[in-house]
């Protein structure tokens, strides 16, 4: 059984839908990629996800949990959890204190979490008494994945963790996403680099213009036309 499964998934911001159809599944133990052009509608459908925008058609489901029209505040709760593209971490609180944010949503005692956390991602500890805002760009990306492990989330969905990262730390935030899906955490990631998205996942779709007609194992879809099906060729033909 997935651990998320998307069925038919239809949303946007008004009456015209930007995503139309999408069904999508994501794995313990995998790492399931979206790339696609600018626009496609990659946010879009990861906001849907996370309840932040509401579907129109189609179902969500977290382990066989139906959360399609689940109250925003419930899903991290209920295994999900959501990394958005940008203004990830609270600048003004510490590591730490981000950190005990992430972790309100379950009750109880979470500093045993913590320290699991922050064996994994070893940057974050040395700096845990730091500002996030004093942190490089990308230890704020870290410091957010980390924050939405709090719970212990049988999905995660990450939107462009390493955008506008240095090519080294890029490396690094990729180790960190195969660290986490060696646990018992299925990985949905949204990748701008296609060729970095084929080279780290299991299964990609392809997004353009709303549609995910184009997906499959990472293997597979590298032999196929990528930059023709970019343009919205989706009948393009591996060469
Ligand atoms: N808040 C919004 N209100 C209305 N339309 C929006 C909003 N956010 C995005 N859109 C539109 O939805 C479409 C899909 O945008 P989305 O951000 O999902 O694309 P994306 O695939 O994530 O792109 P990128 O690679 O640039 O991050 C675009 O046409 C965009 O203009
Ligand atoms: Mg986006």
């Amino acid at each position: 059984m997935p651990a998320l499964q998307a069925e038919n998934v239809t949303a946007g911001y008004g009456r015209t839908p930007i995503i139309t159809g999408i069904s999508l599944t994501a794995e313990v133990g995998s790492i399931t990629t979206i790339v696609g052009p600018n626009g496609a509608g990659k946010s879009t459908f990861a906001k849907t996800l996370v309840g932040i925008l509401r579907t129109t058609t189609g179902r969500i489901l977290v382990d066989d949990v139906d959360i399609t029209k689940m109250a925003g505040h419930l899903i991290p709760r209920n295994g999900l959890v959501y990394v958005p593209q940008n203004d990830n971490v609270f600048r003004n609180l510490t590591v730490r204190e981000n950190l005990e944010v992430g972790g309100f949503a379950v009750k109880g005692d979470n500093s045993a979490r913590m320290e699991e956390i922050l064996t994994i991602f070893t940057d974050l500890a040395v700096a845990r008494e730091k500002k996030a805002g004093y942190l490089s760009g990308g230890q704020q990306n870290l410091l957010a994945i980390a924050r939405a492990l709090m719970v212990d989330p049988k999905v995660i969905v990450l939107d462009e963790p390493t955008a506008g990262l240095s090519p080294a730390y890029t490396d690094v935030v990729w180790n960190q996403i195969e660290l986490i899906s060696a646990t018992q955490t299925a990985v949905l990631v949204v990748e701008q680099n296609v060729e970095r998205a084929l080279k780290q996942s299991d299964f990609v779709h392809i997004f353009v213009a709303g549609s995910n007609h184009v997906h499959g194992p990472a293997s597979e879809i590298a032999t196929l036309d990528l930059a023709s099906i970019f343009l919205g060729r989706a009948d393009a033909k591996g060469s």
